[in-house]
């Protein structure tokens, strides 16, 4: 008999959840059972368990990580005329909130090796109307922080971390998500910790930030139409918080099968054209939301992926200075070169927790058989 082609996905939610289905019913059958959708208590039992998941005092369910980030600087009274500092290869969220907020995002660019943001670069960035940086756990490696918070500190601005691909990363031995001011989570169903639709979180031991965006997620009000500032509905809704209650649960356990998968995939790529992911240094910790290669000639690889039934992504095709929707900053090319390189090189592999040697072996395979033209 033949044998059936292994093609591997990006991404396989249906392997996650089928086993956790029995479960994540019972769970939903609660919610609709006590017709409490909206601010009930399956949102507090999630922040609560969310919260002790992240060594924080506090967290907040919201609809999402845009949501989170957003409200974040709102609730610090970040504003126009003001300038938030953050990487280029991010998601567009990560500018997005600063331009909701009315104020102006400023880039840095970032480390060719680890891809996250260079706080040599941020140093550099920082004017007087610099009122908050925001790094990225990008692809759920933690950024630098020990030197950012060296340098918000100095300059007293504030930190605010993008954890929305780092949900259970450790940075020196201590869970993100409570460094800075405060950190967003998105909930997004592909994410390490993913909702069955839309959702997001912000952690914070700040007592007085957590009031503030209680009401912000919630037009503003702390009782019922009392409303004390101009806020959004922006609450996390207690269906999507019964399912993260479950899913919180193996978290751990999915981090760990994601960094089984990624060390598999590097000692396979040794020695092809494909640089995996730097090695970690001290202190640093990575949960592989993605794992990110870089290739000199990325077309040829990626036609090679497709025709094999290989899934893969950009993480992230542009630059976002260099996006059409920030076109308006005037930063050309070359104006964050790392950034850019990046951008042009980079492959996301397939990854998630239930992934197979036998899918690893394939992807690495057809990485090593792409012939190598220029592109
Ligand atoms: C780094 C980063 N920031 C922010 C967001 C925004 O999260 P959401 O899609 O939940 O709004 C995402 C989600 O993809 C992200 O990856």
């Amino acid at each position: 008999m033949p044998q059936m082609p292994v093609t591997v996905p990006f991404l396989d939610l249906q392997q996650q959840i089928a086993p956790l289905r029995d479960e994540i019913d019972t769970a939903i059958r609660r919610v609709i059972d006590s017709c409490a959708f909206v601010l009930g208590e399956e949102l507090r039992a999630f922040e609560a368990e969310f919260a002790a998941f992240c060594d924080t005092r506090y967290a907040i369910g919201v609809d999402s990580g845009t949501s989170a980030l957003h409200l974040i600087l709102r609730g610090l009274g970040i504003g126009p005329g003001d300038e938030v500092i953050l990487p280029p290869n991010s998601f567009i969220a990560t500018a997005e909130c600063v331009s909701l907020a009315g104020a102006t995002p400023v880039f840095a660019d970032v480390d060719p090796q680890t891809h996250q943001i260079d706080p040599e670069c941020v140093r550099r960035a920082i004017t007087p109307r610099t009122r908050a940086v925001i790094p990225v756990h990008l692809f759920g490696r933690t950024a630098d922080l020990n030197p950012l918070l060296a340098l918000t500190q100095a300059h007293g601005i504030h930190l605010v971390e993008d954890a929305c691909q780092a949900h259970g990363a450790r940075y020196h031995g201590r869970r993100v998500g409570g460094f800075g001011i405060a950190a967003a989570w998105s909930f997004y169903p592909g994410k390490n910790l993913g909702a069955f639709g839309d959702g997001g979180a912000i952690t914070t031991n700040d007592e007085a930030l957590r009031d503030t965006l209680l009401q912000l997620r919630d037009h503003g009000q702390k009782r019922k139409y009392e409303h004390a500032m101009v806020g959004v509905n922006g609450r996390l809704d207690n269906l999507q918080a019964a399912v993260l209650r479950v899913k919180l649960r193996h978290l751990e356990s999915w981090n760990a099968a994601r960094r089984r998968a990624a060390a598999r995939y590097t000692a396979l790529l040794a020695g092809s054209d494909c640089t995996p992911p730097a090695p970690l240094r001290p202190g640093e910790d990575h949960v592989y939301h993605l794992y990110v290669v870089r290739h000199p000639h990325r077309s040829a690889v990626a036609a090679a992926l497709q025709e094999n039934k290989v899934g893969f992504g950009y993480h992230y095709p542009v630059p976002l200075h260099r996006t059409p929707a920030y076109a308006g900053l005037g930063c050309g090319p070359g104006s964050y070169p790392h950034s850019e390189r990046l951008a042009d090189e980079i492959v996301s592999l397939p990854m998630f927790a239930e992934l197979t040697d036998l899918q690893i072996e394939r992807v690495c395979d057809v990485l090593k058989r792409a012939p190598l033209v220029s592109g």
